[in-house]
């Protein structure tokens, strides 16, 4: 197994002593590591030219950015592994741009549902098939580190980073909130949640995807674990990362949301919600075989 560390902070900074931490328990616990540093390499804003996306459309040839830096490389990288632990410190309340330049390029043509249903077009016409590393389950654990010791200054950190694993549908196995990264006793307890990220996501490769508990806090999403919602105005709220729609519950001054186990399989985050999304858009005309293909998706979900 192998486990990818990517840090976005500085090369010897807090986000690098954590992502260390959780990479070392990793490999203690049998993984192969390698951690990239991408502070100082060069990831260029997306440019919104589509090129990736024609090409996985094209039927030959593999996903490309059309831009030349570093960004490529990095992309082999997170492909290659069978886990990744991202840390990222919080700048403005949010991840990192470099992060967010990152999440852009490898974007929308690395959603997979959209991968697996072009594989199979590639497949029934004997065209060139896509590399398996696209479409192989891929584990990730986020650290999102700020200096401040309140949550209300990392507000974005936690659910930003959530972005990163989304096109792949990357199965979320823990996230640690790491602020107040400064203080020695706060350091301390970070470190210890960092190596026992470590050994958990070993310990998840071996499991299905349905065997996977969630350990880390709660959050008030049941399936992103974050705590933001968006408000309408009546007591149906919405989870902003994974889009599903749950009731507000008050009782006394204690608040909570009910997502229904329906809106929870629809969440962006899950393949069952991903599926679900090239259903809803029904290209039956471009995918002939288009019920053939779900039926064969609907099956994996479990390995994905
Ligand atoms: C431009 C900038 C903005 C920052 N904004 C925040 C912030 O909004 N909230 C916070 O908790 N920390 C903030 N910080 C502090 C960093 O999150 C903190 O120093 C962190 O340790 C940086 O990660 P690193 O040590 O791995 O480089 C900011 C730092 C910089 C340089």
């Amino acid at each position: 197994m192998k486990v990818l560390g990517l840090n976005f902070g500085r090369k010897n900074g807090n986000c690098k002593l954590f992502l260390n931490a959780a990479i070392e328990s990793a490999k203690a616990a049998g993984a192969e590591v390698e951690i990239i540093d991408t502070m100082g390499k060069e990831i260029k804003p997306c440019i919104g030219c589509g090129a990736c996306s024609r090409l996985l459309q094209s039927g030959k040839g593999q996903i490309k950015c059309c831009q030349k830096d570093d960004y490529e490389a990095i992309s082999d990288a997170v492909l290659a592994a069978d886990a990744i632990i991202v840390a990222a410190p919080v700048y403005v309340l949010a991840p990192t741009g470099q992060l967010k330049n990152f999440i852009d390029r490898f974007g929308p043509a690395h959603d997979k549902a959209y991968m697996l249903f072009e594989n199979e077009l590639r497949k029934d016409n004997g065209g060139e098939e896509l590399n398996p590393d696209c479409l192989k389950r891929h584990l990730v654990s986020y650290i999102s580190v700020g200096g401040a010791t309140t949550p209300h200054w990392v507000s974005y950190g936690i659910p930003g980073m959530n972005l990163f694993g989304m096109s792949l549908n990357m199965k979320v196995v823990d996230q640690l909130d790491a602020y107040g990264a400064y203080v020695p006793p706060i350091q301390e307890k970070l470190l210890a949640q960092s190596r026992h990220m470590g050994e958990r996501i070993v310990e998840a490769y071996g499991l299905k995807t349905s065997e996977i508990t969630w350990e880390s806090d709660p959050g008030v999403c049941p399936v992103c674990h974050c705590k933001e919602m968006t408000l309408n105005g009546t007591t149906t709220v919405c989870c902003p990362i994974c889009g599903i729609y749950g009731q507000l519950k008050v009782d006394g001054d204690q608040v909570s949301v009910e997502f229904s186990k329906e809106e929870q399989e629809r969440s962006r985050l899950k393949f069952t919600g991903v599926l679900e999304h090239q259903v809803e858009q029904g290209r039956k005309d471009r995918y002939p075989r288009f019920d053939a293909y779900v039926e064969k998706f609907r099956a994996m979900q479990d390995e994905m």
